[in-house]
């Protein structure tokens, strides 16, 4: 049933239908489209708009249409163009002509995007939940290896030994910024549009501010032809969602590496690895791997949604209803994957003791002879090339920086002599790291309590939110 059909001659043309036919994906708006048209029924019935008794048989049916919605017995049908003329037909077939009441001062130019910022909320809530357990995965799995050591990497050379634990609760705060930028978006995307009309606002005495308050909106729009045109809540969630895309697939690059033979530091859990088909033997991380993958999808949506909106005219073009399947399509890459990468992270184990030989390698205690100087009044660019000369020697002779003898030392350096051989140890370059957010597992240690602390907060946030938004969803 179309929505528009007075001023036509006939139906549009078969190929017309197919293309602007969008109820086979936004159908999924369903639910908070039938929210939302019980708030505007609420406005037009206070405003005696819509007579005491139709409103009440138009919120039973509406409600029951919700039900049916929910148990699958209402669906779109093949000639349905979308989501709101698919509910529409549904709540005629209930009242007959009364069911098209609700289009008073209302177009789905507000109603498309009322719909979308409600889905957008109560799904951003989820991902932010996902998202807060992965993190307390990843600050339990780095608890376990505080005191374990491991070489720290710059282009993938070693650089200097690092605590594990510190190395592992790198990620959590790059979650807890995306934590943060999620909490920061919903004073962007809290924002009713209902009331802006097609594009002009309402010539009906309707309240917007009221519906903006009964759908659990923190304001209201300011401007009706931005509100119909806004779509920055779409490109700041897909921004979000891309940046955990490459934070997830950092995870996913590290675990690769470092479950490969040749660094064998990560024994991936069976239960979250795969085999293959014709290698009886390989036991691959494909969940890292497609934890890396995905982000490619996650950010090709961002760039799909934004080149749509570029140069766009205000108000509303048909061009926004490009907006919805990039959404769609980043929350479930997410949903699938969050859960993934949390179950691989709590699930592995790592060789320790392959670790802490490994941390010493590759001359990674080299700058402990260089602050050493420092500590006795050596500029350090002199300390630096003492440092170094003692690199070169020990590579021209197959030893380790601590097998050098105090005569050798001395002659690099006459402030350098034995004692440097008490700094030349992994455990002694850990310890003294100890400034706050350094590897010391000292600071180690705090640095995970106070990233747990401050997502134990965001969990609560999002758990209240989360709430208060399925009792204004049930309301
Ligand atoms: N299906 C449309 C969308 O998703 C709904 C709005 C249609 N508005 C219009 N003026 N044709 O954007």
């Amino acid at each position: 049933m179309a929505l528009w059909g007075g001023r036509f001659s006939g139906g549009p043309a078969d190929a017309v239908f197919a293309l602007s036919r969008s109820v086979h994906f936004d159908w999924r708006l369903a639910p908070y489209d039938i929210r939302s048209s019980l708030a505007h029924l609420l406005v037009l019935e206070s405003s005696g708009l819509i007579k005491k008794d139709d409103a009440a048989s138009i919120r039973t049916a509406l409600k029951q249409l919700s039900a049916e919605v929910l148990n699958g017995s209402f669906k779109a049908a093949d000639h349905d163009e979308d989501v709101h003329s698919a509910l529409e037909r549904g709540l005629t077939q209930k009242l007959g002509p009364v069911g098209g009441a609700l289009r008073a001062g209302r177009s789905r130019n507000d109603q498309v995007t009322t719909d979308l910022r409600l889905f957008a909320i109560d799904h951003m809530l989820e991902i932010a939940l996902l998202i807060t357990k992965l993190n307390s995965a990843i600050l339990a799995k780095a608890s376990e290896y505080i005191d374990d050591s491991a070489p720290g990497f710059t282009h993938i050379q070693h650089a200097q030994p690092v605590s594990f634990g510190h190395e592992i609760a790198k990620h959590a705060q790059a979650f807890s910024r995306d934590l943060d930028r999620i909490n920061d978006w919903f004073k962007r995307a809290s924002v009713s549009s209902l009331g802006a009309g097609a594009l002009a606002g309402s010539s009906l005495p309707l309240d917007p501010a009221f519906t903006a308050k009964n759908l659990g909106f923190e304001s209201v729009f300011a401007n009706s032809i931005d509100a119909v045109s806004d779509r920055d809540y779409v490109a700041e969630a897909l921004f979000i969602f891309a940046t955990i895309g490459l934070h997830l697939s950092r995870i996913g690059e590290e675990w690769s590496l470092w479950a490969s033979t040749e660094f064998a530091w990560a024994k991936v859990a069976d239960e979250y690895s795969t085999g293959s088909s014709i290698m009886p033997q390989k036991k691959n991380p494909d969940m890292a791997e497609l934890a890396r993958g995905k982000s490619g999808r996650l950010i090709g949506n961002l760039v799909a949604v934004m080149t749509m909106l570029k140069g766009l005219p205000f108000a509303y073009n048909r061009d926004l209803q490009e907006d919805k399947e990039p959404l769609f399509d980043s929350f479930d890459t997410l949903l699938l994957v969050l859960p993934a990468v949390t179950g691989m992270i709590s699930t592995t184990d790592f060789d320790r003791e392959k670790m802490a030989l490994a941390a010493p390698t590759g001359f990674s205690l080299a700058t402990e002879i260089a602050d050493y100087l420092v500590r006795k009044n050596i500029p350090f660019a002199s300390a630096h090339e003492a440092a170094g000369k003692c690199v070169a020697l020990c590579e021209s002779s197959g030893r380790q920086l601590h097998q050098l003898t105090d005569i050798e030392f001395a002659e690099v350096h006459p402030s350098l002599d034995g004692g440097v051989r008490e700094v030349l140890t992994v455990s002694g370059a850990l310890n003294s790291r100890i400034t706050a957010g350094g590897t010391a597992p000292a600071s180690v240690a705090e640095q995970i309590k106070v990233a747990q602390l401050n997502n134990d907060s965001h969990a609560k946030k999002i758990a209240d939110k989360q709430q208060a938004f399925s009792e204004m969803m049930g309301a």
